[in-house]
This record gives C-alpha cells, sequence and structure tokens, in this order.
C-alpha cells in the first residue's frame, strides 16, 4: 500500500515536470513562429520600393495558422487589421480585438492575453519603417494549441498512471502476498502460542514454526528460527516453574497431612492431662491448679485453631493438585439452609435470612466442597461483623448458572483489602483476625471451590452492603485433569 502511495507520487511528480516541460517547449516553438512572421512582416518593407496593396501581406502567406491576427497602425490610428479565416480568407478583427492588440508594447516582447471572443493568444509588436511612414505591426497566434496539447498530455499520462498505478498494485500484492506467506504462517504459530494459557498448570511442548521456515536463508527464516528459541527458552522456563509449583504443592500437602498425627497426639495428650486431676473428671483451678488449667487451655485451642489451619491447608493442596471431586446431585437450596441453621446456632445475635427460589436449584458437584464454600461465606459474615447484623443466604439461577450470594449489611471490607480478599492468607485487621482465629485461607477455598466446579466467587462490597457470590454452571461438572502424572499423593 505505502509502496503503491509512493510510486503514485513519484508519478505525479514525473508528470507535473513533464507537463511543465512541454509546456514551456510548446510555448517557445510559438514564440520562434511569432519571431518568424513578425520578422516576414517586416521584410518586404527593407526592400520597399513603393505603396504596396496590404500592410499585411504575411496574412496570407502559405503556411500561416488559421486564427492569427495582425494589426497594422502609423501615427496612433490602425491603418489595417486581419484575421486568418479557414480557406485563406482574412476577416476583419472586431474593434474590440484590435483595441486589445493596439495595447501591447511594441517592445519586442512575446505576450500572452485574451482577445474578447477569441481566447489566449501570444503576442508581439514590432516598428517598420515603410515609405509611408512608421509602421507599428502587431501580431497574434493562438494558443489554444499549446492549450490543447498540454490538456491532452495530462489526460495521457493520468490514464497511463492510474493503469499503471493499478497493475503495480495487483502485481505488489500478489508477489509481496507469495513472498510473505512465510511470515503468515510464523505469525500464525505465535498468534496460537498466544491463545494458549501459559499462567498456570503443566505447559504441555509449545507449537513451533516449521522448519521449512526457519531456514537462515531469508529474513523471515532468521525470525522464524529466533522465534523458535524463543518459545524453546519460554518452554524451558515454564517447565521449571511448573515443576517447582508441583515440589511446592506436594511439600504443602505433606506437611498438612504429616502435621495431622502430632496434632491427633497432642490432642490426646492434652485430654489425657485433664483427666489426671484429683477426681479424674474435672479441669477446675482448684483441682489442677490455675496455672495448669490455663495452660491446657491455650494448649487445646491452639490444637484447635492448627488443625483448623492444617485442614485448610491440606484441601486447598488437594484442589490444586486438581484431585477429581465427588460428583452427586447437590440441592443447593437445603445444603444453603444447611449451613444457614449451623451459623445461626454459632451466632444468635445475628439476624439469619435464607432466599430461596421456588424450583429447586440443583447441580453436579462435590456437597462437601460446596457446603465448606459456603460454610466459610457464613463465618465470615458472622465473624466479621458485629451481633444484629442481618446475613441473607440465596440461591438464584440465571443465565444457565446457579447463584449462591450471602449478603450482609456489615461494616464492609476495606477497599484495600478487597482487590485481594480472595488470595491466600489475606486478612483483614491481621492481629484482631489472627486473635479472632483467623488464617486468611476462608475466601481462598471458596474460590478454589468454584474453580474446581469450573465456577467462579466474586465480591463487592462498602459499608452497609457486602455481597459474596459463587456461580456454578448448571451442568454436570467435569473433573478437572489432573495436572500431570505427579499430582501428589495425598
Ligand atoms: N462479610 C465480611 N465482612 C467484612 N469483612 C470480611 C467479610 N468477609 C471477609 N472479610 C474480610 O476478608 C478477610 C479474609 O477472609 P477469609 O475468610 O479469607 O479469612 P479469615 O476469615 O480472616 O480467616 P479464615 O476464614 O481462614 O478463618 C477477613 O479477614 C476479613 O477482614
Ligand atoms: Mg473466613
Amino acid at each position: 500500500m505505502s509502496s503503491t502511495l509512493l510510486l503514485a507520487v513519484v508519478c505525479v511528480v514525473v508528470g507535473v515536470i513533464t507537463t511543465l516541460a512541454m509546456r514551456s517547449y510548446l510555448i517557445t516553438g510559438l514564440d520562434d513562429r511569432l519571431d518568424a512572421l513578425a520578422d516576414h512582416s517586416m521584410a518586404p518593407r527593407s526592400c520597399d520600393l513603393g505603396p504596396r496593396d496590404t500592410e499585411l501581406p504575411y496574412l496570407t502567406a502559405f503556411g500561416v495558422p488559421d486564427g492569427t491576427v495582425g494589426v497594422a497602425r502609423s501615427g496612433g490610428e490602425v491603418r489595417e487589421a486581419g484575421m486568418v479565416a479557414g480557406g485563406g480568407a482574412v476577416l476583419e478583427p472586431s474593434a474590440r480585438q484590435q483595441a486589445v492588440l493596439s495595447s501591447v508594447h511594441a517592445d519586442g516582447h512575446h505576450y500572452t492575453l485574451i482577445l474578447p471572443g477569441l481566447g489566449a493568444y501570444r503576442v508581439k509588436t514590432v516598428h517598420a519603417d515603410t515609405h509611408t511612414g512608421p509602421v507599428t505591426v502587431t501580431t497574434a497566434l493562438p494558443f489554444d494549441y499549446v492549450d490543447r496539447t498540454v490538456s491532452r498530455l495530462v489526460a495521457v499520462e493520468a490514464v497511463v498512471t492510474a493503469g499503471g498505478l493499478l497493475l503495480a498494485a495487483i502485481a505488489a500484492a500478489v508477489i509481496i502476498g507469495y513472498n510473505l506467506r512465510p511470515l503468515n504462517r510464523v505469525s500464525a504459530t505465535a498468534t496460537r502460542v498466544s491463545c494458549q494459557p501459559l499462567d498456570h498448570g503443566e505447559v504441555t511442548a509449545l507449537e513451533r514454526v516449521p522448519a521449512a521456515d526457519a531456514g537462515p536463508g531469508t529474513e523471515v527464516g532468521r525470525v522464524a528460527a529466533a522465534l523458535n528459541r524463543l518459545l524453546g527458552h519460554v518452554e524451558g522456563a515454564l517447565e521449571a516453574r511448573y515443576a517447582t509449583e508441583t515440589r511446592m504443592r506436594r511439600f504443602l500437602a505433606d506437611a498438612s497431612h504429616e502435621l495431622r498425627t502430632p496434632l491427633a497426639s497432642i490432642a490426646g495428650y492434652a485430654q489425657l492431662l485433664r483427666r489426671d486431676t484429683a477426681d479424674g473428671t474435672s479441669d477446675s483451678p482448684e483441682d489442677i491448679g490455675p496455672r495448669t488449667a490455663f495452660a491446657l487451655r491455650r494448649i487445646e485451642s491452639g490444637i484447635v485453631r492448627m488443625s483448623a489451619l492444617v485442614e485448610d491447608l491440606l484441601l486447598l493442596a488437594r484442589l490444586d493438585a486438581g484431585r477429581p471431586l465427588d460428583r452427586e446431585d447437590v440441592g443447593l437450596g437445603s445444603l444453603v439452609a444447611d449451613a444457614v441453621h449451623d451459623a445461626h446456632a454459632a451466632a444468635p445475635g445475628h439476624r439469619w435470612l435464607i432466599e430461596l427460589p421456588d424450583d429447586p436449584v440443583h447441580i453436579t458437584g462435590d456437597p462437601d466442597r460446596l457446603h465448606q464454600a459456603v460454610s466459610n461465606l457464613l463465618a465470615n459474615a458472622r465473624v466479621h461483623t458485629p451481633p444484629g447484623t442481618t446475613v441473607t443466604a440465596a440461591v438464584v439461577r440465571l443465565d444457565g448458572q446457579a447463584l449462591i450470594r450471602v449478603t450482609d449489611d456489615g461494616p464492609g471490607i476495606p477497599a484495600a483489602l478487597l482487590l485481594r480478599v480472595f488470595e491466600r492468607f489475606a486478612r483483614g485487621d491481621a492481629s484482631r483476625s489472627r486473635a479472632a482465629g483467623s488464617s486468611g485461607l476462608g475466601l481462598a477455598i471458596v474460590t478454589a471451590v468454584a474453580a474446581a466446579h469450573h465456577g467462579r466467587a466474586d465480591v463487592t462490597s462498602e459499608p452497609g452492603r457486602t455481597v459474596f457470590t459463587v456461580a456454578l454452571p448448571l451442568g454436570p461438572v467435569r473433573d478437572q485433569p489432573p495436572p500431570s502424572g505427579k499430582t501428589p499423593s495425598t
């Protein structure tokens, strides 16, 4: 396109220069003829021996073009005027035409002027001395020959240029298109690779530009070879990233798993210690001493927190590893109602509402995981809002999706936290949350459970209204493919 534009500019410049040169050449030719006629008008007078019939004998000479006008003046008066008409006839120009011609300076220069009714003329005036006294002869040659020739030249140039440009554009499109086919294949490969999800999971071998297009002989081939090298590096980096992720996941899962056993023993020993009192049943400070009672309570609450944390970590590790979910028909209405009843029992100071559609909403999924996700949302509405807060749990069917929505009119989530609230270990006031037993994994589990069901979790929050939505597809849930054969054995 740009080359055609460049060619068009060159053609226009060449055309303009050619036209101007041609016009100048034609005017020079016209002036030469005008000089010859002017000389001719004086020549007989140089050997003038007596009176003549006419002051303008050259007008009737052979070869004088039709339209040539001559005016002879002496003493300021027009003595004779004639215009060559077709067939050798000489007509008299009009008075206005004569007046215009009479106004031309007798300085021997060439002028271009408009003769009324005749158009543009090239004019020259000369002096001649005759036996009857000095005579001024003005000769005018029609200019339209120059204009006509230039117009025709411009028309021919325009047609030839347009045709040439069209042919050049077609030829350029065909040739460039042919030459750029390898580049198209390179860009198609790059586009396909860029559409692959590279930010998570295992990256299978990235596509490469075919070797035939990646030869070092052409620029495109060198670009393709460089792209292939780049893809090789990216593939290596992604494999390393995936291996590290898998190692981390396995480590986390193994560590969580391993922690369960010592935690269970600590819990058991704590119970044993509690029984080891005066009567074997009481844990009152009077029986076991105030410091031991305090230490026991701290140990037990620590065990509860740690067990919950370990279970959360284990669950997240399993979801990350893409372990297949249970696939059962789950009635979301009863699931949400059960979870709300549990929450109500745990926090009777809150106002708990349930909104369910008339038609029951069922999905295929893992009931335990879904129950945990809903419980986490309700626990947040319970823990992070003051008593008296109204919490509404709703199930909605919308656009082929089932939505579980938990809304509360509590203080809301601070804007800075809202952006990363679904991240792991993202908590509000860290010190208060930690004291309240928060670990910051609840919403990470919600979003991981939603993703495992091919759904998603969202939140909007402002003071007085916080809405968590889990959107789940209504169709059957496909198992997530395990990331690789390296799935942790948890
Ligand atoms: N309904 C809510 N109202 C106000 N703040 C909320 C609400 N839900 C969550 N948050 C804020 O988001 C943070 C993250 O919640 P998340 O459930 O992930 O962790 P957590 O509740 O702190 O700990 P965990 O759930 O693991 O015990 C919370 O610490 C809290 O500050
Ligand atoms: Mg929580």
